[in-house]
C-alpha cells in the first residue's frame, strides 16, 4: 500500500523475484486491458483510470478473483494496488478464504508529498512490459527506451497535475481507511520509502521477515 507514486510497483517487481511469487498489480492489469483495442474491460474502466477515480468495487472483485485463482498464484502473490476501499477488504477476504489462503502482511510505504510529485513527474513507463523508470533517479540506459524489452517509454496519462491531485484525494478519502483497518488487525507495517531503491527494498524484506 501507499500513495500514488510512492514506489509500490518498483518495489513489488523486485520482491517478486526474491520470493518467486507473482506481482499482481491491479493498475497494470487495467492499463493492459485499456491498451487492447475493443477490450470490454478496457472500455469499461478507461474513464475511471484516466480521471484518477477508482474503478467500481464489483468490477475489481471479479478481476482480482480471476487473477488470484490462476495456477501461478497458488503459492502466494504480492498484491499491489488492491484493496483500496473498505469494501475491497471484504472482497479480498472472500477470495482468499475460497482459495484457502491468508494475508500475511500489509506493507505501507510513505514518503513526503514533495518527493511524490518529483517521482511522478519524472516517471516513464514501458507500455509493453510495465517496467518503471525515472528520468533522474532510475534512468534507462538509452533515453526513452525500455532496458527490458526495447519498447519506447511513455508518460502515463494519469500523471498530469490535475489527475495526480485527484488520485491523492481518492487515496486520502478511500484508501487510508483501509490502512487503519489493517492496523487495527495487527497486519500493517509502515515503511519509510525515502532513499535508494535498494535501501527501501531492504526495509521491506525485513518487514516481511525475509532479510
Ligand atoms: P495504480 O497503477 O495502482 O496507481 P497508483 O496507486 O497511483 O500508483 P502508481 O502506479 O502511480 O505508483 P507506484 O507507487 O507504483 O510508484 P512507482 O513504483 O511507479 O492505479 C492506477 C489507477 O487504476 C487508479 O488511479 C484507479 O483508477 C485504478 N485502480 C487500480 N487499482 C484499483 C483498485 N483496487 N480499485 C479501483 N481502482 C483501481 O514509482 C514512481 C516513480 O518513482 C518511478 O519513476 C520510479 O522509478 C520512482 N521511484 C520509485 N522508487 C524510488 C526511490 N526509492 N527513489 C527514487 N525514485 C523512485
Amino acid at each position: 500500500m501507499g500513495p500514488p507514486g510512492v514506489g509500490k510497483g518498483t518495489q513489488a517487481a523486485q520482491i517478486q523475484a526474491l520470493l518467486g511469487v507473482p506481482h499482481v498489480s491491479t493498475g497494470n492489469i487495467l492499463r493492459g486491458a485499456m491498451q487492447q483495442n475493443g477490450s470490454p474491460l478496457g472500455d469499461k474502466v478507461r474513464s475511471f483510470v484516466e480521471s484518477g477515480k477508482l474503478v467500481p468495487d464489483a468490477l475489481m472483485g471479479d478481476l482480482i478473483a480471476e487473477r488470484l485463482g490462476r495456477q501461478d498464484a497458488e503459492e502466494g502473490f504480492i498484491l499491489d494496488g488492491f484493496p483500496r476501499t473498505l469494501e475491497q477488504i471484504d472482497i479480498l477476504e472472500g477470495v482468499l478464504s475460497r482459495l484457502g489462503l491468508e494475508l500475511d502482511r500489509v506493507l505501507m510505504l510513505n514518503v513526503p508529498e514533495a518527493e511524490i510529485v518529483r517521482r511522478l513527474s519524472g516517471r516513464r513507463t514501458c507500455p509493453k512490459c510495465s517496467s518503471v523508470f525515472h528520468i533522474d533517479s532510475r534512468p534507462p540506459a538509452v533515453a526513452g527506451v525500455c532496458d527490458v524489452c526495447g519498447a519506447g517509454l511513455v508518460q502515463r496519462p494519469d500523471d498530469t497535475e490535475q489527475v495526480i491531485r485527484e488520485r491523492m484525494k481518492v487515496y486520502t478519502n478511500q484508501t487510508l481507511p483501509v490502512a487503519e483497518a489493517y492496523r487495527s488487525r495487527g497486519l500493517l507495517i509502515e515503511i519509510d520509502g525515502l532513499g535508494e531503491v535498494d535501501a527501501v527494498r531492504a526495509r521491506l524484506t525485513s518487514g516481511l521477515g525475509r532479510v
